[in-house]
This record gives structure tokens, sequence and C-alpha cells, in this order.
């Protein structure tokens, strides 16, 4: 009975009172796989004990299973404005609905992941806490709002919740060896070793500017080389890519604080020069509160450490502040260990990957709009995107790993009708899309709206695309070239402009997908998808709403959005 009842969404009522008990169930909200992994290391770690433990996508999750739960742990992410991630978004909305259901016999913990440099810093943990609280749940361990930096955190806090838990599923556990544990939405696709902990060193093959000359934008294709891994990725997955930070700002930080680049340091149980350090491990692009408290200490700066106690003030400060801006700023002497400490380790970046295996084989593509832009009289390039386009030269290597995200595929029938909505470099997973389909040959239509500044010098993958219209794998390519005419236009424009074609479509099973600005282009297209299904279907504003509620929970509205 157990082992039904763990068996997943179909599991019997009858087996309710045979076994739910014992069982723990974790439930992850994440936007870029953090949530996740530390979610299966729980389980993991759960799994060690002989607990019955499943381990959930949120957005995989029944929510009328919630008030059979017994044990639960959410780990989310947030995302933006303190928005829930894009798979927890349907089980956010079900919780703070009227359908909530009472929660007395619930034992919860919530572990928030987040990055403080954000105002709504993990406010979707804090939601969640608070909401099954309010339900009547009972805390079995106090939240934990992580940093960027939570890897050791999320570790003992996991390792914490064990402990609390194992007077309870101890107890109600069955002999080993006597359970089935079940593994619902698991990942488990990749043959290779290489990981987020253990990543590739791949060849850069590629870096061409596939934007203008004149654009505003620079934007690159890359290719790398995967040869010797065995990696796997499939359409929708992403690639995470670590970087070296500028030789010449690392010297610039050295100089500055008369620390000798030799010097050694400690870093977790590594000992180093702070010179590799700096240009390898630390975060040097993106600017964090923690930076400006702990330097301003070891520098006795009372003005910055002023600054730093204004959080309103100190995010407007470091909106568009790299490391090195607020060191030129306050430039102070500090020892080489002060300084490495007051630095986060560096994240890798992810990209929608831009290719299909069943094309490229053992390559993978990106496209890497490059950040770079002038600010307090210096020129400003971005971590990641700036080593690939200026400073790894082809034949050179870069450590990367493969993110899947199941939440983002194609339709599994290649008959299915897909619409795609990629503006600027939203355009990647698609061109992976396309490849794809045209390798199986697979029958279903296939509409693509792309948008960028102007056609002479932002159509990325033009002569593909116009390739695959007159081959007929596009059945319809809709394009907004924003700043060619007087008044913007905008793919939710056009998608208004077919909004029939585009309902009639929806009717006939088509899934939709969106990637690219999830700030206001994702919201945009998102209303305009209201506003046709409310014209063009004849439903009312709520029905509209259910409309693509239902989508998105039949998986047929998928967003991968930053
Ligand atoms: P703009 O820069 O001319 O305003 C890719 O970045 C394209 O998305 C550009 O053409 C950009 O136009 C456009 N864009 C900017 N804001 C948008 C929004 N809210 N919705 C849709 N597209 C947008």
């Amino acid at each position: 009975a157990a082992s039904a009842q763990l068996a997943g969404g179909s599991a019997p009522q009858a087996a309710a009172s045979a076994a739910p008990a014992s069982s723990l169930t974790i439930l992850y909200g994440s936007q870029t796989g953090n949530a996740r992994h530390v979610a299966e290391q729980l389980a993991n770690a759960a799994k060690a004990k002989q607990w019955a433990v499943k381990v959930l996508d949120m957005a995989d999750y029944k929510a009328n299973q919630l008030k059979q739960e017994r044990f639960l742990t959410i780990v989310t992410s947030t995302y933006g404005e303190g928005e829930p991630p894009e798979n927890a978004e349907a089980f956010y909305k079900f919780l703070f609905s009227k359908k909530a259901p009472k929660l007395n016999g619930l034992k919860y913990a919530v572990l928030g992941l987040g990055d403080t440099s954000y105002e709504f810093f993990c406010k979707t943990a804090q939601d969640f806490d608070e909401r099954l609280a309010e339900l009547g749940g009972v805390s079995l361990q106090q939240r934990q709002d992580l940093d960027v930096d939570y890897e050791a955190q999320a570790e003992s806090w996991n390792q914490q919740l064990i402990k609390a838990l194992e007077p309870e599923l101890n107890a109600a556990s069955e002999p080993a060896g006597a359970q089935v544990i079940a593994w619902p939405g698991q990942t488990a696709s990749a043959t290779s070793t290489f990981s987020k902990q253990n990543p590739f060193h791949a060849e850069l093959y590629a870096n061409q500017k596939i934007t203008g000359r004149d654009s505003t934008k620079d934007v690159r294709h890359i290719e790398i080389s995967l040869e010797g891994s065995d990696i796997r990725y499939q359409p929708g997955d992403a690639l995470g890519v670590y970087f070296l930070n500028d030789p010449a700002i690392v010297r610039e930080i050295l100089l500055g604080a008369a620390i000798a680049s030799n010097t050694p340091v400690q870093l977790a149980e590594h000992k180093l020069t702070v010179e590799e350090a700096l240009l390898e491990h630390l975060e040097l692009t993106q600017s964090y509160p923690a930076f400006v408290e702990k330097y301003a200490a070891a520098t006795r700066n009372d003005a910055l450490q002023a600054l730093a106690v204004d959080k309103a003030a100190l995010r407007a400060y470091l909106a568009d502040r790299q490391i090195i801006d607020i060191i030129r700023d306050h430039p102070g002497l500090l020892t080489a260990q002060q300084l490495v400490d007051a630095l986060r380790k560096q994240q890798p970046r992810l990209y929608s990957i831009a290719s299909s295996q069943a094309e490229v084989e053992e390559e993978v593509h990106l496209t890497v709009a490059v950040v770079r832009y002038d600010a307090y009289g210096q020129p400003h390039l971005g971590g990641a995107s700036g080593f690939l386009a200026e400073r790894l030269a082809e034949g050179e290597r870069i450590k990367v790993f493969v993110e899947h995200n199941d939440n983002f595929r194609l339709p599994a029938n290649d008959d299915t009708p897909v619409i795609m909505v990629g503006p600027g470099t939203g355009i990647a997973p698609f061109r992976a899309f396309l490849q794809e389909r045209e390798q199986r040959d697979a029958s279903g239509d296939n509409w693509l709206f792309f948008g960028n500044p102007h056609f002479t010098q932002d159509f990325i993958y033009q002569v593909e695309l116009q390739r695959y219209l007159k081959q007929g794998l596009l059945s319809k390519l809709d394009v907004a070239f924003s700043r060619d005419q007087a008044e913007k236009v905008y793919v939710q424009d056009k998608l208004r402009k077919q909004g029939a074609e585009l309902f009639a479509w929806l009717e006939r099973g088509a899934h939709l997908y969106i990637c690219g600005d999830g700030n206001r282009m994702a919201k945009d297209v998102h209303q305009a998808l209201l506003d046709i299904i409310q014209q063009h279907g004849q439903r009312s504003a709520e029905q509209a709403e259910t409309y693509l509620d239902e989508l998105k929970q039949a998986k047929r509205y998928q967003k991968d959005v930053y």
C-alpha cells in the first residue's frame, strides 16, 4: 500500500489510511535549477535514512494531495519583483486561493534561495511559510533565506531538518527494504558525469557577431565543442558557463589595495593566490550588498558603512556598478584575505541552448547578448558575455555543464503545432526546437514570432529562418522590428494582429512558448494572450485567465524568461 501511495498522482484514496504518515514530500520552485538541486540533496539524505520520500517539481504537484500530506518541505527561489518562479506559479496561486485546505495535520519546513541584491529577497519562500502556518501547518524548522552563495548553508539546513524529522519518520518507517521509493519528475537523462560542481572544459569553436555593424546590440553566435564529454542535452535545456574575470580589472584592484598578486589566501578549503581567486573564483562583475558591508568594515570607510545601512539607497547605488566601481569610488587598504572574504563565489551564468544535438551532435550553440556599457567614465563588460566575446580565443577552453529544464520542452507528439514567441536572444531555444523538428521530420506546424530593433541590423539567424520558411518547416514567421517606424511595434502587437488564427491554433492543441525578457516582454505577451482569448474565444476576463492556467497545467504554455 505504501508504494501505491507514493507512485504518483493517481494514488487511490483507499491507500490513504495505510501509510502516508511515514512519507516526506519535497516540492521545489526553481527558475535556474538551484532549488531543484537542494531539494534533490535533501531527498537523497532522507532516502539514506530509508524514509519514503518524493521530490517533485511544483508544476507537477497535484494540489488536491496537499491535505493528505503530513511532512512537507518547500525549497523555492524568488523571481523578479518578489514573484514565484514560473514552475511554482500554479501551486502558489492555489495555496492563496479559497480552495486551499486547512492543514492542521501538517508539519512543514521552507527554505528560500535568493539574491540580497533584490528588494524582495526570498519573498516567495516567506509567503509560502506564512501561508502554510495560516492554514494550520506547524513549522518543523525555522525558514532560512539564503543568498546566491547558498550551497554550504543549504546543506546544513538540510541536515538539521533530517535531524528534526528523525523522531517522526524513524518511528513511522517500515523496516528497511520493505519500501518502494518513487522518484517522479526526475531528470536523470544525463549519462555524463559533468555537472555544476564538476564542469567540462570545452573548446570554443566559433564566436561570430550576428548583429550588424550599426546595431545597438552586440549579439554573438557561440559554438562550443562537447567532444569527449558524453554530455547530452535536449532542446529547452540551458548551458551553465563559468568564466575568467578581466585580468586588467584584477590588476587594478590588487594595485589599488597594495596587495601582491601571489599573496596566498584561503577560499573555502582551498589555498591559492589572491590573483587566482580573483580571476577565477570570485564575483567581480555583479555587485551585491554584502560586499559593500564587508569592504566598508575592512577599509574602515564610514561613508560607505553609512550607505550600507540604507538598503534602498544601497540598491540604487549598486544598480549599474560593478565591484571595481565601488573600489574606484572608495579606494582603501585591506588584506588579501579580507578582500577575498568580502567577495562572493562566482556563479555560473545560464544560457538557453540554441542548438539540437540531432543536428549538431557533439556541439552546443548559444546566442549571447554582450553586456557592454559606459558608466562613471569607464567602459564596462559583463562577466560571462564579456569573457566569451572578448577574452576567449577560438580553440581555448571554457568550463560548462548542462542544466536540464523539463519545463520547456517540445510536445512529445511530433504532430502537435507549436507557437514560439522569442524576441531578441529569446530566439535561442526556438532555433533548437526548429533544428530538432527538422531532424525528426516532425509534421506539426511551427509558428515563430521574433522581434528586435532594426531589420537591417538585428534580424539574427535571418538566413536560416527564411530557409525554414521556404521549406515549410516554419509555417508562419512574424517579425516585429520595433524601431523601423515612428511607432514601436512589438511581438505582442503581431500576436494581436493574428489573434483569430492564433486562437484557432490553440483550439487545435498548439503548445505555446515564450522566451526572453521576463520583466516586461513576457508580461505584455501574457496580457495580449488574455485579450486574444477573450476576444476570439468569446470569454470573460476570468475565463481567459482560466484558459491560460489550464494550458499551463497541461504543459502547453511554457516560459523561459530572464
Ligand atoms: P525596443 O528596444 O525598440 O524598445 C528585443 O530586445 C526587442 O524587444 C526589441 O525590439 C525591443 O524593442 C523589444 N521590446 C522592448 N520592450 C518590449 C516589451 N515590453 N514587449 C515586447 N518587446 C519589447
